[in-house]
């Protein structure tokens, strides 16, 4: 895509790479991130209005301490260096790096230079969040400290003329108070961007490249119902309209009303829109299947069947459409691939379709813009902020066998448990939450009855990657709210839990 004005991010290895990246963006400032031992090339080949430095695990005096050419340096654009990225910049230039006793760690007091660019605006006094043992003892010649604290004699230094910047503390997290403006300086005071990137401006952008790209020929796309592969298809459609296609495997696996949902949303806007009704196929080919890795082989297994049988029947497209985003793009710092994510979006290319290309409209989004893209592009707010759901749906929430009749009663008790999580104001600080049908009976008493009915289990976690996660606080008022309502108005509910552990050493899902 062609940008007016970009950074690039030079991964050092750091957890937080991907989070600066995000700020620099919601600064309005288009951005890159790549692993310090290719930025160099892609650099010179971008030309981008600045560079920042990630922070990084390692020490700059280890044998295999990652480093960048030192001609970074000299291409006469803006460096802004964070934590390593400081450190790594003071030694390259000749300056002092030493190890402190302890580690500096938390939110801390620094007295600040606002005679600095990084700092205009700012009071003298700033609260920044430290994380390192390292730290620079003397900067480089040239260099003038510009922000100091307690312990660290140098906070934040800079050497105006050549435009290099560095911060041993990370302004990319919210405990640094004033770290988006700090990082806002930098990008607009230091490398003068004007701030053109919005999602405005990407849907444009997007859309004509789109036609471009396709100019008369057909686009198919494998349509989930989550939220990037339907963020993915209002751009698409709107760039080429009937020329695409979206196949929607209803697996019958899904929650209460989704898949007309899904169906409402799309149908009538232009593109063609197949909605399979496979939910007989899921079925049977679930019957007797207890264990949940046999699930997901069997439920994969046939998405791909009817995929093919689908695909049949289209023959041939010119493109096959994918809701890839940025996170998914990104190589690691560390050189090593990204973790491997042990799930995959069920959605996979349907072998028995020929095609020359392949487009992926989202590919340099963050999962925040793609919401922030779906309404702009006019998508009701339920596919907008639709929680993430696993491709094999409520088939691994239904624990054992899975049964048209355990599957309706989840779906009602999940229903309402979603109904008054939204009701309480819930439903945007809890990322995913959900029902399980488990297979203990237990003994209850409803009226003057006995009953030997199912548990059901309530889960919701609050996470930023879905690699780890904490279980959400739910108030008890609501969680009662939510009991009684299952208990009454479900059948084959008589007692409710909550989970209320994080992950590690649960998972999110149960199976
Ligand atoms: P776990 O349970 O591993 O889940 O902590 C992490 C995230 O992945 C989702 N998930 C899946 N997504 N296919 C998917 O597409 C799957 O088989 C699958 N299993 C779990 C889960 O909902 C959570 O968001």
């Amino acid at each position: 895509m062609e940008q007016k004005e970009m950074v690039v991010v030079v991964d050092f290895g750091g957890q937080y790479n991907q989070l600066i990246a995000r700020r620099v963006r919601e600064n309005n400032v288009y951005c890159e991130v790549y692993p310090y031992n290719k930025a160099l090339e892609k650099i010179k080949g971008l030309q981008p209005k600045g560079i920042i430095f990630t922070g990084g695990p390692a020490s700059v005096y280890e044998e295999n301490a990652p480093k960048m050419e030192a001609e970074v340096f000299e291409l006469g654009i803006p460096v802004l260096g964070m934590c390593y990225g400081m450190q790594f910049m003071a030694h390259t230039l000749g300056g002092h790096v030493t190890s402190a006793e302890t580690r500096e760690f938390g939110k801390t007091p620094t007295r600040v230079d606002v005679s600095s660019p990084l700092f205009k605006g700012l009071s003298e006094e700033e609260v920044v969040w430290m994380s390192h043992v390292d730290y620079v003892a003397k900067v480089p010649e040239g260099f003038k400290i510009v922000a100091h604290t307690k312990d660290c004699p140098v906070a934040a230094m800079q050497n105006e003329e050549r435009r290099l910047y560095a911060m041993q503390y990370h302004a990319e997290v919210l405990h640094t108070e004033h770290g988006k403006e700090m990082l806002h300086n930098f990008l607009y005071e230091v490398c003068g961007c004007t701030g053109q990137w919005t999602m405005a401006n990407y849907a444009k952008t997007a859309i004509k490249e789109i036609r471009n790209t396709v100019g008369d020929g057909k686009v198919l796309l494998a349509l989930s119902g989550g939220v990037d592969s339907s963020v993915a298809a209002a751009l698409i459609s709107k760039a080429v309209g009937d020329q695409l296609t979206c196949i929607f495997v209803d697996h019958g696996l899904m929650r209460k009303n989704e898949g007309d949902e899904v169906e409402a949303a799309f149908k009538g806007s232009g593109m063609h829109f197949i909605r399979v009704d496979a939910e007989e196929r899921f079925l049977t080919k679930l019957a007797g299947l207890e264990d949940p890795e046999a699930k997901r082989k069997a439920i994969g297994e046939e998405f791909i069947r009817v995929f093919e049988d689908e695909g049949r029947k289209i023959g041939s497209v010119d493109y096959l459409a994918q809701g890839t985003i940025y996170p998914d793009v990104i190589e690691s710092g560390t050189g090593e691939a990204e973790v491997i994510k042990s799930h995959h979006n069920v959605g996979g290319l349907p072998a028995v379709v020929d095609f020359k290309g392949l487009i992926e409209p989202l590919r340099n989004l963050f999962k925040d813009e793609v919401r922030q893209l779906g309404a702009e592009l006019g998508l009701a707010d339920y596919l907008v902020w639709r929680q993430p759901f696993p491709g094999p749906g409520l088939a691994i929430r239904v624990m054992g066998e899975v049964t048209k009749d355990k599957l309706d009663v989840l779906r009602d008790a999940d229903y309402i448990f979603r109904d008054e999580i939204a009701k309480a104001g819930l439903d945007r600080s809890i990322n995913q939450y959900f029902a399980v049908l488990t297979s203990t009976r237990t003994v209850g008493v409803m009226g003057d009855f006995r009953t030997y009915d199912y548990t059901l289990a309530l889960r919701g976690v609050t996470t930023t990657d879905f690699m780890t996660a904490d279980w959400a606080r739910i108030p008890y008022d609501v969680l009662d709210t939510i009991s009684r309502r299952i208990v009454n108005e479900v059948n084959h509910i008589n007692r409710i839990v909550y989970d209320i552990t994080s992950k590690p050493p649960a998972t999110i899902e149960w199976e």
